[in-house]
């Protein structure tokens, strides 16, 4: 750790002048517990320095740059140098392989190719673990299913909402998909929920793990479950620090309480983090099927929590509630208006083929919401429109839609 921080300090002008400002100095780090005197490093200082500022490296020894697509104004723009990719392929490997698959496997990439570090990322770690690798990218689902069924992998890596794309596609063509050749799907890049993963699951007849990952830390594979146990997410520790912090005032939990992730980079060059706050929401236990620890399942993002009244609702929930409605499709978009000076909250989901009458509909509605106000606690305006009437997702699932007027 000692090393990550006097490289940062040394090589970034931005990571000198803050530590210099807060007063503290790697040389200050004697113990873990000294990281806590060391400044965090937030989304905005990329932006501030965008598009190179903040690498500890000269510019030609950097040999990829990848970028988040920023919602609004400029992207977060990341880099790594020849050994931060090789760090990065063996993180995906050693997920992959946590995941259940194996040397010699086929592998169907469905994450995006591009500035996006899914697809790439996906790509280097399954060459790295010795598979053959089918590289997709996202979109044409017709032709994800075309590609699945002539070359039978048994391992695919694809966002969680595209997967039900997916699914839908095999049963627009009449294909079982229990009869696919898949046995493994590595599913992240979005929350999503234990329940999904039953729906998935049954749905192809495999595993399904979750993947987390960050590009302004990695990319994919900064954590992974394993498929034996599906409890959390095992926690790459050997390269990447983390801290669970109380997000109001920034004093580190101990293990086992739920807060904000944090984490230092520890082997990184290109693009050193100290301190990195993610705004996933997760606390930490102790290693199962591997020593190193675990986080939980991620429930959101402090960005995407709702306060509707004074509960706090995150997507996940309402999606764990429509999958427990039968009638229901697993897809699902929330709108949030403002009704006088009170927040409201309408979701859209669909109803499935054979549950598509207005009486049964109204009927679905009518369950939907009572669940919705007896588990999450809240009143929800919802809607069950005819099959495919929700918007499908094309990677990373946009399921909030904020309609109040700002200020
Ligand atoms: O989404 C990297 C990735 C690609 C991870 C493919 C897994 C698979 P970003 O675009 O920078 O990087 O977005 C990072 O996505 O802070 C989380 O909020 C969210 N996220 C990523 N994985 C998960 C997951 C990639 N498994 C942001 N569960 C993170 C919940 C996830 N949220």
């Amino acid at each position: 750790m000692k090393w990550s921080l006097t490289h940062a300090y040394e090589n970034v002008p931005m990571y000198r002048a803050r530590f210099d400002e807060a007063g503290v100095h790697p040389d200050d780090l004697e113990t873990l517990a000294d990281l806590a005197k060391f400044p965090f490093t937030h989304k905005a200082d990329l932006r501030d320095n965008y598009p190179l500022g903040m690498f500890a490296v000269p510019q030609d020894q950097i040999i990829r740059v990848h970028a988040s697509s920023g919602t609004t104004g400029k992207p977060t723009v990341v880099g790594y140098t020849k050994n931060d990719i090789d760090m990065w392929s063996d993180m995906v490997a050693r997920s992959m392989r946590a995941s259940g698959t194996r040397p010699g496997d086929i592998v169907h990439v469905a994450y995006g190719y591009g500035l996006f570090t899914g697809g790439l990322g996906a790509h280097y770690g399954a060459e790295r673990l010795g598979c053959t690798v089918v590289p997709v990218s996202g979109g044409m689902t017709e032709r994800q299913v075309t590609l699945i069924e002539d070359f039978k992998p048994g391992t695919i890596m694809v966002t969680p909402s595209y997967m039900l794309n997916i699914l839908e596609q095999y049963q627009k063509a009449c294909i079982d998909p229990r009869e696919s050749s898949l046995k493994v799907g590595i599913f992240g890049a979005e929350p999503w929920t234990n329940a999904m993963r039953a729906e998935v699951e049954k749905a192809f007849d495999m595993h399904a793990v979750d993947i987390y990952g960050l590009s302004e830390v990695l990319g994919p594979g900064v954590a992974n479950e394993c498929v034996e146990t599906k409890d959390g997410l095992h926690l790459w520790e050997d390269h990447f620090y983390p801290e669970i912090i109380d997000p109001e005032t920034g004093e580190v939990l101990p293990d086992g309480e739920m807060g904000e992730l944090v984490f230092t980079t520890l082997t990184k060059e290109g693009l050193p983090m100290i301190r990195y706050r993610t705004r996933d929401l997760t606390r930490l236990s102790p290693g199962t099927a591997r020593s190193m620890r675990r986080m939980e399942k991620i429930t959101g993002r402090s960005d995407d929590m709702i306060i509707l009244r004074g509960v706090n609702v995150f997507p996940t929930q309402v999606e764990e509630q429509v999958l427990a409605v039968p009638e229901l499709g697993p897809y699902f978009q929330i709108t949030l208006t403002r009704e006088g000076r009170l927040d409201a909250m309408a979701v859209a989901v669909e109803a499935t083929p054979d549950a598509a009458s207005e009486d049964a509909r109204a009927a679905s509605a009518a369950q939907l919401s009572q669940k919705i106000r007896d588990v999450i606690g809240v009143s929800a305006a919802v809607t069950v429109g005819e099959p495919r009437t929700v918007e499908r997702s094309q990677g990373k699932a946009r399921r909030v839609v904020d309609q109040r007027p700002k200020g």
